[in-house]
């Protein structure tokens, strides 16, 4: 095989390798012992949108779920394990959804062409533009409202990670568990609290409450 930039990735890792020992010779050592991570991050796939490297934080701080727009859905077994480790196993006390602007997964919800598998998945964010059709129908610039869409759709994630039994559980033990709502700029670099962080001392819509043990 020729050296392609495939090789290069493998090279990159050995200096890696190489520079963390050199700062800490017990580095891998220590990391293999265990984790116990503070922060769940449910993300977008996004190449651009690194968890550890936009937080300034490092290997074993973040417990890292990433999927198409950032979603929580319901039906997700991938979602629904990562979150139930991470709450009741890892324990961690953040649960924090980013999303970002200039979202593919969002613009396309945005839009009704068709993409084939991905319509599937990109359906769930066709129901948020749909539960906030009125505001964003008042927004004339597209690109403003494709904005106000990015953080429509992290807003409801929140809500839905609220909505699991698995946070319900969490806050009735009062873990001290808490979720929060971020959006990231690709243009900036900069991070935008959505301010609708939720604690045990949420109210949830009372449908949605579930009576638990
Ligand atoms: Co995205």
């Amino acid at each position: 095989m020729k050296n392609t930039y495939y090789h290069q990735l493998l090279e990159n890792n050995k200096e890696w390798v190489t520079q963390k020992l050199e700062q800490d010779k017990d580095y891998f050592k220590t990391l293999a012992e265990g984790q116990s991570p503070p922060v769940l991050w449910i993300g977008c796939a996004d190449s651009r949108v690194p968890a550890n490297q936009i937080t300034g934080t490092l290997p074993g701080e973040m417990f890292v779920h990433r999927n198409i727009a950032n979603m929580v859905v319901h039906t997700d077994m991938n979602m629904l394990s990562v979150l139930d480790y991470a709450v009741n196993f890892l324990k961690v006390k953040h649960i924090i959804v980013c999303g970002h602007y200039g979202c593919g997964g969002v613009q396309a919800a945005m839009q009704n062409k068709s993409l084939g598998l991905i319509n599937k998945w990109v359906r769930n964010i066709k129901e948020v533009y749909k539960d906030n059709k009125t505001e964003l129908k008042k927004i004339d610039n597209e690109r403003e409202r494709f904005d106000r869409l990015v953080e429509l759709n992290v807003i409801a994630q929140v809500y839905d990670l609220a909505k699991t039994s698995t946070v319900q559980q969490a806050w009735k033990d009062d873990t001290g568990l808490e979720i929060h709502g971020w959006v990231y700029g690709l243009k900036d670099g900069l991070i935008k609290d959505l301010r609708v962080s939720m604690d045990s001392a949420a109210h949830l819509d009372e449908i949605f409450t579930l009576d638990l043990d």
